[in-house]
């Protein structure tokens, strides 16, 4: 591969909560880079709608729940025998919850954590392992959040920003690891893209959504292959020497 372009010929791809969204987005674009893409999702209805849109072509859908590590593990190997080898891992699934801290629940906050933060781990050391047991490496992208890096307005959710900064650190952690076995960790922060996570409020509560503008430098909210061609360069040898690093797509809104 000409390490000065984005082209993933000859390489294969893990998306996670690939069927809605970010993920969705992003298994397009490596899939139009080259790359041959399973898509894992929890959601059965999900994964028939994206399947139904591929109408075949580079993909594979499969049901993942990535709470459940032993499935994570029995998947990272069976992907590993099916499709070759997983050169590269995109970690989208995620969800998110609003409560004022004092009112989330024991079960609520396990739960976000379990998927955002919990799962990303399970998934970077299924797939990550064996990267790393043939020696050849590999590329991760995890997907964090602004909300990781500082607490947005006006929605309280001490869970989703904790379960992101989780995983900004465990990137940058894996990085430093995982560097001398070839094995490079990223992480995207997000600002407010407009998928099925955000609907809540741009499709029904337009003074947050006005909140959420006003305090964005572009104006405007995120659209998914905004994000979606950043994963196709940080997977790519274009980005050869980032590993650790936790880039900001936000519209600015962290400038502030
Ligand atoms: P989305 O709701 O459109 O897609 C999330 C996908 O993850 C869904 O298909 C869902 O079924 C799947 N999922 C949920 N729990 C799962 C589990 N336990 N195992 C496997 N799959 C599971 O949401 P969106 O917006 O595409 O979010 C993707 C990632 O981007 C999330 O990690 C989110 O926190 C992050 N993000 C999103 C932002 C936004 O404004 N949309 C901003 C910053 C970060």
């Amino acid at each position: 591969m000409d390490p000065k372009t984005a082209r993933l010929d000859g390489r294969t791809a893990v998306v996670t909560g690939g069927a809605s969204g970010i993920g969705w987005g992003c298994a397009k674009a490596l899939a139009a880079a080259g790359a041959r893409v399973a898509v894992l999702d929890a959601s059965p209805a999900n994964l028939e709608k994206t399947a139904a849109e591929a109408g075949g072509g580079d993909f594979v859908f499969d049901r993942l729940d990535v709470t459940d590590p032993e499935a994570v593990e029995r998947m990272a190997t069976s992907l590993n025998g099916r499709l070759g080898r997983v050169d590269l891992l995109v970690n989208s699934a995620g969800i998110g919850r609003r409560s004022d801290a004092v009112d989330i629940t024991d079960a609520e906050w396990r739960e976000v954590l379990d998927v955002n933060l919990n799962g990303t781990f399970w998934c970077c050391r299924a797939f990550g392992r064996h990267m790393i047991a043939d020696g050849r490496g590999g590329s991760i992208v995890n997907i964090g959040s602004m909300s990781g890096d500082v607490v947005v307005r006006p929605q309280n959710n001490a869970h989703y920003n904790v379960s992101k900064a989780g995983v900004h650190h465990l990137t940058r952690t894996l990085a430093t690891e995982w560097a001398p076995k070839g094995v490079r960790v990223k992480a995207i922060a997000p600002g407010f893209v407009q998928t099925p996570l955000t609907a809540y409020a741009m499709d029904q509560d337009p003074a947050m959504t006005a909140t959420w503008l006003a305090n964005t430098p572009l104006g405007r909210v995120g659209q998914v292959d905004e994000v979606a061609s950043i994963v196709v360069f940080l997977c790519s040898g274009a980005s050869s020497f980032v590993t650790g690093s936790v880039l900001a797509a936000d519209g600015g809104y962290t400038a502030w």
